[in-house]
């Protein structure tokens, strides 16, 4: 059974629920309870490495931070838990840039479709300055962001045809992240977006009120997509990052060495994180082709031909970020 994204609980309770058990103030001598919300299963890109976070933080403070984790969305959406950080109902985790451009506007610019060549220029640029900036930037909405994890290339699955040009995804009910420069670009190629949060996805799949979904193969593969949709467009239309992020208020609790701890654990995560991407970008495909998905890849012409399509979304996105500052990431090696 596909465990991802299934909420046992009423988001609002679940969240209630793990600052009630877990929240507890933090000093020196006191064991910290730390709880640890992730979309994803206990064995993705994302539990691998909240996995590795623990375990470096549990070493480096003799083992008074203890964590419990609400994988697979057990504590809601993305926007609801890093609201639960806010508030301090929870204390870590480790989003996708679904919701971010909600809380930083800047983050939206890692979201521009066709911004990034390939892992390594995505990478490069976001533990460069340019990303480094942007996280900072969240100490204002009230979060610790420590560090850029990643998902890898978004790709679109869906059930209704293959697609190698954007004719193919015209009227097409697609799944999108609440995310406002993803939607801009699906309106422009004609598609119909429907921007829902995770949790609702797999159900929305298998009652037919949407047509498809857009995902690195990281989630493609842990989340089982391949159960409910029957076409994979290996398309890379946009880079999917991560955020590693603490709530304030844990963070303001801590002593230095411990946020040490918490930014030496992140760093490690994420080094886990893209191994486990990098590994899933080579093995991820013909794992789905065995589980029966049809899968196309669009070439580089094909690729061309929805970046044309894109022309009007580009316009939106030159107006809402520095022309200076895409170009800036363009140039980064
Ligand atoms: O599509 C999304 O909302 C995200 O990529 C997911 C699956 C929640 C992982 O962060």
């Amino acid at each position: 059974m596909n465990m991802f994204a299934r909420s046992t609980a009423p988001a609002a309770l679940a969240l209630a629920l793990a600052g009630l058990v877990w929240a507890a103030p933090a000093s020196a001598q006191q064991e910290v309870k730390i709880g640890y919300a992730l979309a994803a299963a206990p064995d993705s890109h994302y539990g691998v490495a909240a996995e590795k976070w623990q375990e470096v933080v549990e070493a480096e403070t003799d083992g008074r931070y203890s964590f419990r984790h609400f994988p697979s969305s057990g504590l809601g959406g993305e926007r609801e838990v890093i609201e639960g950080l806010q508030l301090g109902t929870v204390e870590a985790t480790i989003v996708s840039s679904g919701t971010l451009s909600n809380f930083v506007p800047e983050t939206g610019v890692f979201d521009i479709p066709f911004l990034f060549r390939d892992l390594a220029h995505a990478r490069n640029v976001l533990d460069g300055p340019i990303g480094q900036d942007i996280l900072a930037k969240f100490d204002d909405a009230g979060l610790v962001a420590l560090a850029w994890g990643e998902q890898g290339f978004r790709h679109i699955t869906n059930n209704r045809n293959p697609i190698a040009s954007p004719e193919d995804v015209q009227g097409l009910k697609l799944r999108t992240m609440e995310n406002p420069i993803h939607i801009a670009a699906f309106e422009a190629l004609g598609a119909a977006p429907t921007p829902m949060a995770w949790p609702e996805v797999i159900s929305a799949l298998q009652q037919g009120t949407i047509d498809g979904q857009e995902n690195p193969l990281s989630v493609i593969t842990s989340a089982k997509l391949s159960e409910v949709q029957e076409y994979l467009t290996l398309s890379g239309h946009v880079y999917s990052p991560a955020m590693l992020l603490v709530s304030k208020q844990l963070w303001e609790q801590m002593t230095p060495e411990d946020q040490e701890a918490f930014r030496k654990g992140a760093t490690e995560a994420v080094s886990a994180m893209r191994g486990f991407v990098d590994n899933v970008e080579s093995a991820g495909v013909t794992k789905l082709k065995e589980a029966g998905m049809k899968v196309g890849e669009l070439s580089a012409e094909q690729k061309a031909a929805f970046q044309e399509q894109l022309a009007s979304a580009y316009e939106q996105y030159y107006q809402t970020y520095d022309k200076e500052l895409i170009d800036q990431i363009i140039a980064t090696k």
